[in-house]
């Protein structure tokens, strides 16, 4: 299987998932910016993975510092963070884990050593903490997939939206994760994967990956959805998700408000598997979730193959916000929470 972000001794290694299926190729960056830019480019995405990512960014940058003494080094964090929070405003795993690394930053810094052993100390505990961070995500989505396989039918198709699978994390995957618990516990699950226009991100990974591991998958454009619900060739959706406000409200990849309104419509359960790492409590509605608006050339081109009229202009919103109501359960790593939502996920965050 492949990694899709590890931490090796030449520095961030990751899989370019802007070349997928084409082409596998491994990319490994020593420095910091590097990482940003393939944070911004989406060489890597998917929330968790990208929270991965930025935890590296961190420490590869660290370590790469000259400063020497505490001051210094906290002056390059604090340019090292910053550089990697302007790359992507939506998934709040960027913040989050930016904001685990600072933890472990004051708190490595607050010893009283000599400025030489503090700086190598400080390098050191960010490594293990962006390993940490790897390793935790990976152990989250299985329990995630432990408790979310219940929830899925025991035969027939699945349509997920966008890629919510390992390469969008450290491994296994969420939503994914949950369709691989429950083929692993026996059900016979086939996968409908939206196409995910404009990025493709359906069609090219998530019909990658679910292929490599030889689990049925048909992809479908976008529009094919609702065709195929009311026809009554889908029993579930389940998507990933970006940023969850503590109502329930769910940024996720431009298109799955759309699919969850037409799962409402049709009478089928619309699922979002999600750590914690991915809910944000701070805010009290999806209306508060900064939307990502990227490159219009990413509408007006397919593989830089213009689509349409050169003087023609395209908007580009990468994610939409699907309203609660519509979502019937979200499954975390510590339990499935279900409406109403602000009690719910409380409840899991107090356990
Ligand atoms: O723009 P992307 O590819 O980073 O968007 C990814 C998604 O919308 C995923 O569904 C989400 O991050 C969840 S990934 C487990």
């Amino acid at each position: 299987m492949f990694k899709t972000i590890e931490w090796t001794e030449d520095g961030v290694r990751m899989i370019d998932q802007t070349r997928l299926p084409g082409e596998e190729i491994y990319r490994t960056y020593t420095d910091y910016r590097e990482v940003a830019e393939a944070i911004r480019s989406m060489v890597i995405r998917g929330a968790p993975a990208i929270g991965v990512a930025a935890a590296m960014g961190v420490a590869v940058g660290i370590k790469n510092s000259g400063a020497k003494n505490p001051a210094e080094l906290r002056a390059d964090f604090e340019v090292i963070a910053d550089t990697l929070a302007k790359t992507r405003p939506t998934a709040v795993n960027l913040f989050w884990a930016i904001n685990r690394m600072r933890d472990v930053f004051n708190h490595s810094l607050s010893c009283h050593h000599t400025n030489a052993q503090i700086i190598d100390m400080v390098r050191v505990c960010l490594e293990e903490e962006a390993k940490r961070i790897l390793a935790e995500d990976i152990a989250i989505n299985e329990a995630m997939g432990r408790h979310g396989a219940d929830l899925m039918p025991d035969a027939g198709t699945v349509l997920t939206h966008c890629n919510a699978g390992a390469l969008a994390t450290g491994g296994y995957g969420t939503a994914l994760g949950v369709i691989r618990a429950a083929i692993g516990a026996g059900k016979k699950l086939r996968v409908f994967a939206d196409e995910t226009r404009p990025f493709l991100q359906g069609a090219r990974l998530t019909a990658w990956e679910l292929a490599k591991d030889h689990i049925p998958v048909t992809i479908i454009t976008d529009n094919m959805a609702g065709h195929f619900m009311k026809q009554g060739e889908i029993r579930a959706a389940i998507v990933g998700a970006d940023r969850i406000a503590s109502n329930g409200d769910t940024a996720n990849k431009i298109g799955t408000y759309s699919v969850a309104v037409l799962a409402h419509e049709n009478g089928i359960p619309f699922y979002v598997a999600a750590p914690l790492s991915t809910i944000d409590m701070s805010l009290a509605s999806g209306a508060h979730i900064p939307i990502e608006e990227r490159s219009s050339a990413e509408v007006t081109h397919l593989q830089g193959v213009a689509i349409g009229p050169a003087d023609v202009q395209a908007r580009h919103p990468a994610f939409d916000v699907t309203p609660e109501r519509y979502i019937t359960a979200i499954i975390t790593e510590r339990g499935v929470a279900r409406a109403p939502f602000t009690e719910s996920l409380r409840a899991l965050f107090a356990q």
